[in-house]
């Protein structure tokens, strides 16, 4: 497995791979959720390239950037083991200059639920997103479902910006008890981790309602709030694929989306109907 530090080093050499290719861009402390868009970059593309870089221009002030879960070792390893290529591993020098021409999340739907809680977060996605599309130049880049809105707003960077790369859409990895892997994980005590699996337990209980014949969204998402009362509830959600708000659910033209604050740890979730 071959490390790149300088971006220009990877853009000189990735001219010389004449094969397909699969990006799967992180920002560390990797598990097991980075890990199956890791084997299905492998499965499906003749070299795979990693990028870990906690991208500062999408933490908003007070966030945990400088908390952020740094783990470099272990990360390293688990792509080595996994068959991974290219890790790409840049400092912020590398990726950003003084003066940097920015990036604009769409009007709407860049600052509602996640862009309204964290407004400015998504700008900062898209401007690395686009940065390490361009440095890799991937066939295939691979992003989570659980970052529904992410996954949404780049791939209309892709179609709007013309960008000759297919953005792959990867099913959520949950722990046995339903609780979405993410690097946040790890702040939450063993008291916290109990609520925080309200987060899957109301998206079930949301997609039993809507087994049994409901579609009223107020009335799911009366239920859900119900269900989360012991974490501080940012929003409960009912959107279409393209994240306007649904009245009524459509079957397969729905997503619905969870934020809460489990003490100090924001986490979110979400399932496609
Ligand atoms: O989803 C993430 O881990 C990050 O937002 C990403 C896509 C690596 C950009 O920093």
């Amino acid at each position: 497995m071959k490390i790149f530090k300088d971006p220009k080093e990877l853009i000189k050499f990735r001219q010389s791979i004449k094969k397909s290719v699969g990006f799967v861009p992180t920002m560390g402390a990797l598990h097991n959720g980075h890990l199956s868009l890791i084997k299905r970059s492998i499965l499906e593309n003749d070299y795979t390239i990693v990028s870990i870089f906690v991208n500062p221009t999408q933490f908003l002030e007070g966030e945990d950037f400088d908390k952020y879960p740094k783990k470099i070792e272990a990360d390293l390893k688990i792509c080595s083991l996994a068959g991974v290529d290219f890790v790409f591993l840049p400092d912020i020098d590398d990726m950003y200059q003084d003066h940097e021409l920015s990036i604009k999340a769409p009007k709407i739907e860049g600052f509602i639920l996640e862009g309204y809680k964290r407004a400015g977060h998504f700008d900062g996605v898209l401007q690395i997103v686009l940065k390490l599309l361009n440095i890799t130049k991937p066939t295939n880049a691979y992003f989570g479902k659980k970052d529904a809105q992410q996954l949404y707003m780049i791939i209309k960077m892709k179609e709007q910006l013309f960008l000759d790369t297919n953005i792959i859409a990867c099913e959520i990895v949950r722990e046995a008890d339903g609780l979405a892997l993410s690097s946040r994980n790890v702040y939450l005590s063993k008291e916290d981790r109990q609520k925080a699996l309200n987060l899957s337990k109301s998206l079930k209980l949301a997609t039993k309602l809507i087994m049994d014949g409901e579609r009223d969204s107020k009335v799911i998402k009366s239920h859900m709030r119900k269900i989360l009362k012991d974490c501080h509830v940012e929003y409960v959600e009912i959107v279409d694929r393209e994240f306007k708000k649904l009245e009524k659910v459509e079957i397969s033209n729905t997503i619905i989306l969870v934020a809460v604050k489990v003490n100090e740890t924001r986490l979110i979730d979400n399932i496609w109907i």
